[in-house]
């Protein structure tokens, strides 16, 4: 190919790129989202990120896929996300950038208010006042909060919502924020996630054919079950406990919908192609497998893919934690025909393991 040509096929493909921002692109979830993003060279992408919680080197990693532009800055400064918005030409916002722990919600509950709905109302409003047209939310199954007659097929999206605690209302605010800026403005349209239990890490082989996560969960105080059992498994923590076993629940302990995060992440990238489609409307989907497990289950699967026995305490119920969230996840099978790859409890424990052994 001469120089010529390749200089106009360049020029076609920037033409066709989507432009993409992602806040909290350094944090756990959204660096799965930009991995997989980053190996299709038709996406422009642009990671705003403040490193509260997320890390420069997985910004490093990112890059060392395909470089992209990295802006450090908190969604509390109003002024400069309305003039970065204004002047960047963004298609679509991928808003991750939000704090996650249902215990801290409790105690600190207007850390939450203050970034989960008051920052993400600045930045919807934002998006609109520039010309930004999609917008892709991650919301959270823990604002269906307690469900009395839980459906034989799972958690849809029609069940009202009663989140227990603030870290739900936070972000159940947030989704009103959208559904009613969307009505008022008929060219922005949205698509909100409802996540289950996210877990596991980034599935990639190194050159001897192992297990080799480059990302995962890194947050410092994370409570999440399954980084606490590898972390006892690992001996980083000398045991772990096990937070009532007084549920209605096969064995008494809590059940959950744990999803591979990059299986999380695929479906971002269907929300792409199903707001590129403008006779779709804007709406809200579930996404987790569609089946629960056991607190003893999971306790049970991370010591068989270690080899460790680790210790486990029983504890009484911990605050805001419902019994069982299971979701029913056919709405965004049939409208995003999205499909889960890594489906399987071994591997989520297991690439969670093998991250938390490199760090
Ligand atoms: C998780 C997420 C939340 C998300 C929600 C979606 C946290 C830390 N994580 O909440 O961001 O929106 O799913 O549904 O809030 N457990 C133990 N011992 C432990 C840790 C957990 O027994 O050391 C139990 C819990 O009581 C619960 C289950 O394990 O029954 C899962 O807990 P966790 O991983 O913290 O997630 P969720 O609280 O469900």
């Amino acid at each position: 190919m001469g120089k010529r040509e390749s200089k106009i096929i360049k020029s076609i493909s920037e033409v066709n790129q989507m432009n993409i921002l992602i806040t909290g692109g350094a944090g756990y979830i959204a660096s799965h989202l930009t991995k997989q993003l980053l190996e299709d060279s038709t996406y422009n992408i642009t990671i705003l990120d403040n490193l509260s919680t997320g890390y420069i080197d997985t910004i490093t990693t990112l890059k060392s896929i395909r470089d992209f532009e990295f802006v450090d800055m908190d969604l509390k400064e109003f002024d400069k996300i309305s003039n970065f918005l204004k002047s960047s030409n963004f298609d679509i916002i991928f808003h991750f950038g939000a704090y996650i722990l249902v215990e801290e919600s409790i105690s600190n509950p207007l850390k939450y208010y203050m970034n989960n709905t008051v920052n993400t109302t600045n930045l919807i409003n934002c998006a609109i006042n520039s010309g930004v047209k999609k917008f892709v939310f991650s919301s959270t199954a823990t604002l269906y909060g307690d469900v009395e007659n839980i459906p034989k097929d799972g958690l849809n999206e029609d069940l009202p919502t009663n989140p227990i605690n603030p870290y739900g209302t936070s972000k159940l605010m947030s989704e009103q924020v959208l559904i009613d800026s969307a009505k008022a403005n008929s060219d922005f349209r949205f698509v909100i996630f409802r996540y289950f239990n996210v877990a596991g890490a980034d599935i990639y082989y190194n050159e001897n054919g192992e297990l080799s996560p480059r990302f995962g969960q890194r947050l410092k105080n994370a409570t999440h079950l399954i980084k606490v059992a590898s972390q006892s498994a690992l001996g980083i923590r000398d045991k772990m406990a096990i937070f009532g076993d007084d549920y209605d629940t096969i064995d008494g302990s809590g059940v959950r919908d744990y999803i591979h995060v990059d299986d999380l992440a695929s479906a971002h990238i269907k929300a792409i192609d199903y707001l590129d489609n403008i006779s779709n409307p804007s709406d809200i989907f579930n996404i987790g497998y569609g089946k629960g497990f056991s607190v003893k289950e999971v306790i049970s699967t991370m010591k068989s893919v270690s080899g460790v026995d680790f210790r486990v305490d029983m504890e009484g119920r911990r605050d805001g934690d419902p019994a069982i969230l299971i979701a029913n996840n056919s709405k965004i099978k049939a409208k995003m025909s999205w499909q889960p790859k890594y489906d399987d409890l071994e591997l989520i424990c297991k690439s969670a393991y093998e991250w938390e052994r490199s760090r």
